[in-house]
């Protein structure tokens, strides 16, 4: 099925269902008159209707209109929808559950998102799937017992990287640079970095090596995160998060 021709429903218009419909409307992936999104009120649906979509107040509609429908209500009211929907699901459709712990900036921007297929998802699924959801960012199929991993490393993994920024930022607000300032280059030392890991492949360990320079400021720097356990509070953080992640599954 090529992505032009299919039709794409939204049951839950929020915060997570908007920004993935905006990355599909703006690498053109669906037009905007193929997305159908429903929501109990009109609280969230005006945004939709303004950038051309269609909306409804009725879930089954969504299913009855859209061959790929993505559940994105919040997980209390999640049980309630899959009873209401259930009975309209076909073989033709594809049902994709947006995963606990993946934020709306993970999916505009910096986007890394795994999905996971149940026993009735082919390859042809598969592939619509992962060529839809990469106009918004890295998207890689794993097996379901990553999904939560994937929650502690990157859905919050943001978080630690938010509080990383303003670290590095306030350091140099003690050293005597303006705050502004020292945010932007913090944002842009991050970006930076991340775009060598991604662009080179190589391990962080080797990027890291690379810039220390014998006796120089780095490795001194260095010194102090490695005295702070620096990496082991992170992996500490991302071990809490997938356990968490974990037993609300189970709740
Ligand atoms: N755990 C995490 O870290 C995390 C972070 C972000 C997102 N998520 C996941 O992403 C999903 C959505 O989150 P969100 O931030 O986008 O939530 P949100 O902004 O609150 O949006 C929820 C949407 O669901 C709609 N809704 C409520 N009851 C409904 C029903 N019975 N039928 C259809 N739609 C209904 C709401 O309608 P109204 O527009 O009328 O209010 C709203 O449009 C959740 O499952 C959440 O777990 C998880």
């Amino acid at each position: 099925m090529e992505a032009a021709e299919l039709r794409v429903g939204f049951v839950g218009a929020g915060r997570m269902a908007g920004g993935l419909a905006r990355g599909l409307l703006r690498a053109g992936k669906v037009p905007a008159s193929s997305i159908l999104a429903s929501a109990p009120s009109d609280k969230n649906l005006d945004a939709w209707r303004e950038s051309g979509c269609r909306t409804t107040h009725c879930n089954l509609e969504v299913l009855q209109e859209s061959t790929l429908v993505i559940l994105a209500t919040k997980p209390h009211v999640l049980p309630g929808v899959l009873q209401e929907i259930r009975p309209a699901v076909g073989p033709h459709h594809i049902v994709v559950s947006l995963v606990a712990g993946v934020t709306l900036q993970t999916l505009q921007r910096a986007g890394a998102m795994v999905f996971a297929r149940g026993s009735g998802a082919g390859d042809e699924e598969a592939s619509l799937l992962k060529n839809l959801l990469s106009s918004c960012g890295l998207c890689e199929e794993v097996p379901e017992s990553y999904i939560n991993i994937h929650t502690g490393l990157s859905g919050s993994g943001v978080a630690y990287v938010y509080l990383f920024a303003e670290a590095l930022a306030e350091g140099a607000v003690k050293m005597g640079m303006p705050g502004g300032l020292a945010s932007r280059i913090a944002a842009q030392t991050l970006l930076g970095a991340a775009k060598m890991m991604l662009e080179t492949g190589e391990h962080p360990a080797k990027l890291r090596g690379d810039v220390c320079t014998p006796g120089g400021t780095t490795i001194h720097a260095l010194h102090q995160l490695e005295k702070g356990a620096l990496r082991a509070t992170v992996m500490n953080a991302v071990e809490a998060a997938t356990n968490r992640a974990r037993s609300m599954a189970e709740d």
